[in-house]
């Protein structure tokens, strides 16, 4: 059965570059997507800028720029990362549009005709100078537990305590270097503590995606089970929806003065870019997939790819918010770990923090970087590690040495010898290929976005088909007299096994498929139609080289070019 798929990426902030962390969960989703079209599903995927909030705000004023600016300019340059990087959205808006801003309104309202908003007075960090309060990230003073200098203030980088702002010792606003001052305001909350939200994410969070299908992976429904406190009580505490102005949002209904939080906006805005994208389409009834009846009438799924350290606003809030305004609820998240750089965090000064574009511009191939990726998950929440002599490795030996060369050394035969087109099949040698090959595995891998299982399966096949080459060695038929035909249907045998190959490999290296796709000049491959040889005569285009062999010396010029790209910290 054909199935219906809203899928979402998380939306990153509208104040910084896409950088190799990112694309993780990127690529994951896009893989997933892209598997899922081959075959035969409708699958929207939508993606945004999210673009509210304090730090966003004090950057563009920081630039000397609206913030309006800021986020359209960020927005171009995302949306242009996300494209080389063949992650390819159906729609990529922002958290700064009507669409998004209806949408939040509309929930923010039924939340509170479902009694389930709250509105209190709490004290706060004030900037005097600025005349704003202070988020805790702009907070700086010493530790209270180690008496370390400068730590935020929420947390301590040196001893890793958590406390609230009011315990720091001399604690500084970061905007304006005053000391700040404790002060009143009223603030919404969205009733947490109410026991119905307790009660439906209790049932959420153990559900299915579709039978068979958990929503969450076992790493994250653990995690919920520690939140929601599922022996005892509520657990929840009630969520601080508001911020005062100055703020960069939107303002609330009936509350002057008083801003939606970044994060009760941010998700909104999957709902608000695939509004935005179904309204320029014109053929999608976006309430099949977003409205609680609808969207259970339908059948339709909502699947967000997140990365572990948001599971609490996609898992808690999120469903929350949706389940009570109406909305439907997400079938499912898809939270990925970290990534570390040669087994550790991410650094600028070591040139690890590594931006998007900065791989690019060295002249790397984005689809090696694709494919590392998708080597190595596995469908959990483990962090995910780039070590880049085993990506130069990996990347060489996989996909040059086993898969490129499989066509390279048939094609030139093909081309010059028999005018480009294929022979007869070896059909003792197709069938043993068709034996080995294990569909199954490969759609179960992908389905449950063990990728690297799928490559895996697919590398195994590859050796296969490389050692048909190797015994019939078509460069010894070739110089043989009385062989034209024998090297005829070897060379044809091989690249069908190729063509085959290359439909595995299609969700991770799109771009790479699409060149085989002309190459080989036969229609977009796909899950369904399997083992059709290609016919007799049929016609194949020369043959261009498909991926050369990463060099160390580019990895060490991107490593230096991320270290020369350190910047003194903005103020913000
Ligand atoms: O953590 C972040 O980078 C957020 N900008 C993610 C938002 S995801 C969604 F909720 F919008
Ligand atoms: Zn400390």
């Amino acid at each position: 059965m054909s199935r219906k798929i809203l899928v979402t990426n998380a939306l990153p902030y509208a104040n910084g570059d896409i950088h190799l962390g990112h694309l993780v969960g990127y690529a994951q989703a896009d893989i997933w997507v892209r598997f899922q079209r081959m075959c035969g599903h409708t699958v929207h995927y939508v993606c945004a800028d999210d673009t509210h909030g304090t730090p966003i705000m004090l950057r563009a004023e920081a630039e000397g720029i609206r913030p309006e600016d800021l986020i359209n300019r960020v927005h171009g340059e995302h949306l242009r990362d996300f494209t080389d990087f063949g992650v390819v959205f159906d729609n990529y808006h922002s958290t700064h549009s009507p669409e998004n801003r209806a949408y939040a309104e509309d929930i923010y309202t039924r939340l509170k005709a479902a009694d389930l908003i709250d509105a209190r007075a709490i004290e706060q960090f004030y900037d005097p100078v600025r005349e704003m309060f202070l988020p805790d990230r702009f907070i700086r003073g010493e530790c209270p537990k180690c008496g370390a200098q400068d730590q935020y203030g929420d947390n301590c980088e040196a001893c890793g305590a958590a406390y609230a702002p009011t315990e720091l010792k001399n604690p500084r606003s970061a905007v304006s270097g005053a000391a700040p001052v404790l002060r009143a305001s009223e603030h919404y909350f969205f009733r947490l503590s109410d026991a119905r939200t307790a009660a439906f994410l209790r049932e959420w969070t153990t559900g299915e995606a579709r039978p068979g299908v958990r929503r969450l992976q076992p790493e994250a429904a653990n995690k919920m089970r520690e939140w929601l406190g599922f022996d005892g009580d509520n657990q929840l505490t009630d969520w601080d929806i508001s911020r005062d102005a100055p703020y960069f949002g939107f303002e609330i209904p009936d509350a002057p003065g008083k801003y939606f939080y970044v994060w009760l906006d941010a998700p909104i805005g999957y709902l608000a870019s695939f509004r935005n994208f179904a309204e320029k389409r014109g053929d999608i009834c976006v309430e099949d997939y977003i409205d609680a009846q609808k969207a259970a009438a339908c059948g339709t799924e909502m699947v967000h790819f997140i990365g572990k350290d948001i599971l609490y606003f996609h898992a808690l809030f999120w469903p929350a918010m949706l389940e009570f305004a109406g909305y439907r609820a997400p079938s499912q998240l898809c939270v990925n770990g970290f990534l570390t750089v040669n087994g550790a965090k991410m650094s600028k000064g070591r040139g690890t923090f590594i931006t998007a574009r900065s791989w690019l511009d060295q002249g790397l191939d984005p689809e090696a970087l694709r494919y590392y990726f998708a080597s190595k998950s596995n469908g959990s929440m483990e962090d995910l590690d780039l070590n880049l002599d085993d990506m130069i490795a990996r990347v060489n030996a996989d996909l040059v040495g086993k898969y490129v060369n499989l066509a390279s050394r048939c094609a030139g035969f093909i081309n010059k010898r028999f005018d480009g087109r294929l022979g007869v099949i070896d059909e003792a040698a197709a069938q043993a290929f068709v034996d080995a090959w294990n569909e199954h595995t490969l759609v179960e891998a992908f389905e449950a976005r063990d990728y690297g299982r799928a490559l895996r399966e697919t590398m195994r096949l590859a050796d296969l088909a490389n050692q048909y080459i190797n015994d019939k060695k078509p460069w010894e038929l070739a110089k043989q007299e009385g062989q034209e035909d024998a090297l005829h249907t070897v060379c044809s045998t091989a690249l069908t096994l190729f063509r085959d190959l290359t439909r595995a490999l299609k969700p991770v290296l799109p771009s790479l498929a699409g060149e085989v796709e002309r190459f080989l000049d036969i229609p977009p491959l796909d899950w369904r139609g399997l083992w059709q040889p290609l016919p007799v005569g049929h016609r194949i285009n020369p043959y261009n080289h498909l991926m050369t062999r990463i060099e160390r010396s580019r990895i060490d010029a991107l490593i230096e070019a991320n270290r020369a790209s350190l910047a003194p910290s903005p103020p913000v």
